[in-house]
């Protein structure tokens, strides 16, 4: 099975599909054909297919895993090999991993010869649902998730899911979180026709989890359908894009609270998300029947909502979350469900949300 998705800004084409990996690495032979590649790729993805994609020595810079990689050392280590090597501004970068690598190899290129073409080889959930796609490039650095970074779109997106079955429950899971936001944001991100998403995701369960692949194929295109409506009107976040934020202001904040460490990205957006709800509920945003049709949904899953004391201070969490990049000076703007299937941008202040949190 073969779906292929084009994106009007950059003019780029995302490939998904359950093709072997011969013919992976015969397509991103041939992409390249002419180019010097420098190949980024997760320590722990490597140790995996190392076999299968068969990258020459010379051509591969391993990274280790984890959030707290995504930083300046390891964009210094790209550059370096990258100059060793001799990649010129007509070469290419290749990110084969999670959004980790992905996030760092994009935010590298954008910058290396004052930007050079990159290709997204996502192995994660997460990365094939969202962060392989749109052109979102960061490293963090302490206290700032993501807070250095550039819109630098990829040259090309080739999404294998076969990848998947390696992936560990937790991390499958965490990439739910960002496919679960799509079901919440459908009907505000302007796509030209509907998706059901939310109905979708109401009857897929089984299969998802029996890693069904019509099933992964549908749900990762739907995903990429809503995200790509999205990023071709608003590609610098100026508007309609922030509608893809839902979740993610406390969800930033609770994975700085907690070093990176204790939750997955994905879990932290589920974390805000269930928070979203909650105070959209409370505000009068959403009526009861749709607030319960939302947290079942999620909850079905097999995601709970837990208290948000049990995670960090709120006064801790305010703090991180006015560090956002969504903070203005009037307060903090948090995207909130207003309907069915659709979210808007609602402005609070500080004192309100801790009083909310607690
Ligand atoms: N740029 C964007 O638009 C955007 C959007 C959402 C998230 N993000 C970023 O993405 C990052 C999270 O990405 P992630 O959830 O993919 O995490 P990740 O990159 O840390 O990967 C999670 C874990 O999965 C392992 N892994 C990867 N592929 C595997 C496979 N096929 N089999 C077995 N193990 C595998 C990795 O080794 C790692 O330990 C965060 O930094 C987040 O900020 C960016």
């Amino acid at each position: 099975m073969r779906q292929v998705l084009h994106v009007d800004t950059n003019n780029y084409n995302i490939e998904i599909s359950d093709n072997n990996f011969d013919k992976l690495k015969s397509d991103i032979d041939s992409y390249t054909s002419g180019k010097k590649r420098l190949f980024v790729v997760s320590k722990h993805v490597y140790e995996l297919y190392k076999d299968f994609l068969n990258i020459n020595p010379a051509e591969l810079l391993l990274i280790p895993d984890g959030e707290t990689e995504k930083n300046i050392k390891n964009y210094i280590k790209i550059q370096t090999k990258a100059l060793e090597i001799g990649l010129t501004r007509y070469d290419v970068m290749i990110a084969v991993g999670g959004g980790v690598i992905g996030d760092l190899t994009g935010f590298a290129a954008s910058t290396y010869m004052r930007g050079i073409e990159y290709i997204q080889i996502p192995t994660t959930l997460l990365a094939m649902v969202d962060s392989s796609v749109g052109g979102k490039t960061a490293i963090d650095i302490t206290g700032g998730k993501n807070s250095i970074g550039t819109f630098h779109q990829p040259g090309a997106v080739f999404i294998n899911i076969n990848f998947l079955k390696t992936l560990d429950k937790r991390q499958l899971m965490s990439g739910l979180g960002e496919v679960l936001k799509y079901a919440f944001i459908e009907e505000s991100c302007e796509y030209e026709k509907s998706v059901f998403f939310f109905e979708f995701l109401t009857l897929c369960k089984e299969k998802f989890f029996e890693l069904d692949s019509v099933t992964l194929i549908r749900m990762i295109d739907y995903s990429l359908k809503l995200k790509i409506a999205v990023v071709e009107k608003d590609e610098k976040e100026s508007g309609l894009r922030k509608v893809l934020n839902f979740g993610h202001t406390l969800a930033h904040a609770i994975e700085s609270a907690t070093n990176y460490k204790k939750y997955t990205h994905g879990e932290a957006v589920v974390y805000g998300m269930f928070f979203a709800l909650n105070l959209a509920f409370k505000k009068g945003l959403i009526n009861y029947s749709y607030y319960r049709l939302s947290v079942e949904l999620i909850e079905n899953f097999g995601f709970k909502n837990i208290s948000l004391k049990k995670i960090a201070r709120p006064e801790n969490l305010i703090k991180l979350m006015e560090h956002d990049k969504k903070a203005t000076h009037n307060g903090l703007t948090l995207i909130l469900p207003c309907a069915k299937k659709k979210v808007k941008g609602a402005v609070y202040t500080s004192e309100e949300i801790i009083e909310f949190l607690k």
